[in-house]
């Protein structure tokens, strides 16, 4: 077992709910498969971060995507000021039943622990630091937390473990490495430009074709072209000459600065064996 997992097992134990963390963008493929078996029957909220990215219609998807498997999914801007009240009222929702037993035995206004997870990139650091605010009390020393780790304190409703689990996401899985690197999430070198770049103009041209016209400047005959093509025309036309990687920096940026508007790469309804993204290994 890798010693990622082992702390967030070990970790688990001390929550109340665990706060998986997924990007807009990419709301499976962000996920790291082992996930459900790590936290078993842990109490979860799924935080779509990113929403200012993420298309607005497809993210809205993803969030029945997750009520139907029975899990509360909050679509969230970890930037924004806001992310504390909604995450807070989310966390309550989740553990409704639990708050309800413990105010039955007279326990008032218990604190609601946490811990964010979820893979690089995501968003945890910029979330805890959302969560924990400059004034957060560090309240540590409490009994089972492991040595050097603390509670940041939220509100009155909310403590997060100081360190967020980080996992990786399954990218031995090609679509699913593409579309990782096409956002940014994983190192560049991993995957080929060419690789990425012909997959992102297909992406674009099937699922967000008015964007794809729109940013290049494409007629109906060019944005029906295979993305090869693509690549030659639009290689020349930004006077690159046969410099192509100077085309795929350009496409791969315009994508994850959003030039190309908002997008979600995890289309609901179109992963053919969702089961396989989240199947055993
Ligand atoms: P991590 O701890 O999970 O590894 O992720 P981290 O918080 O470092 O966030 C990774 C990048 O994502 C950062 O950008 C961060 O600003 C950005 N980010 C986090 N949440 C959101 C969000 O809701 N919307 C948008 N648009 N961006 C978000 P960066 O460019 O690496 O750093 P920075 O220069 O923005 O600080």
């Amino acid at each position: 077992m890798s010693k990622a997992r082992r702390q967030v097992q070990e970790n688990l134990k001390h929550v109340d709910l665990v706060m998986e963390l997924v990007d807009a963008r990419l709301p499976l493929s962000s996920r790291n498969p082992m996930l459900d078996k790590i936290i078993g029957t842990k109490p979860r909220l799924v935080i779509i971060n990113k929403k200012d990215l993420g298309n607005e219609l497809e993210t809205q998807k993803w969030v029945h995507y997750f009520e139907k498997q029975g899990i509360l999914a909050v679509k969230i801007n970890a930037k924004e000021q806001q992310t504390v009240k909604k995450l807070t009222k989310a966390a309550k929702e989740v553990l409704a039943d639990k708050l309800e037993r413990a105010e039955s035995r007279g326990i008032q206004n218990k604190a609601i622990r946490t811990m964010i997870i979820g893979i690089p990139n995501v968003g945890k650091s910029t979330l805890m630091n959302r969560l924990a605010g400059r004034k957060s009390a560090i309240t540590g020393n409490k009994p089972g937390v492991t040595k050097g780790q603390q509670w940041l304190k939220t509100n009155e409703a909310l403590e997060i473990l100081d360190t967020p689990g980080i996992l990786w996401p399954k990218f031995e899985d090609q679509t699913i490495g593409l579309k990782l690197a096409l956002t940014g999430a994983i190192k560049d070198e991993l995957i080929p430009k060419d690789e990425i770049t012909i997959f992102g103009l297909d992406f674009f041209s099937k699922h967000f074709p008015n964007e794809l016209q729109s940013r290049y400047k494409l007629g109906d005959a060019e944005l029906s072209m295979p993305a090869v093509d693509l690549i030659v025309l639009l290689t020349k036309k930004y006077g690159f000459r046969d410099d192509y990687d100077r085309f795929y920096d350009l496409f791969i940026k315009d994508v994850r600065d959003g030039k190309l508007g908002t997008y979600t790469l995890d289309i609901v309804g179109e992963l053919e064996d969702e089961d396989e993204i989240h199947g055993d290994d």
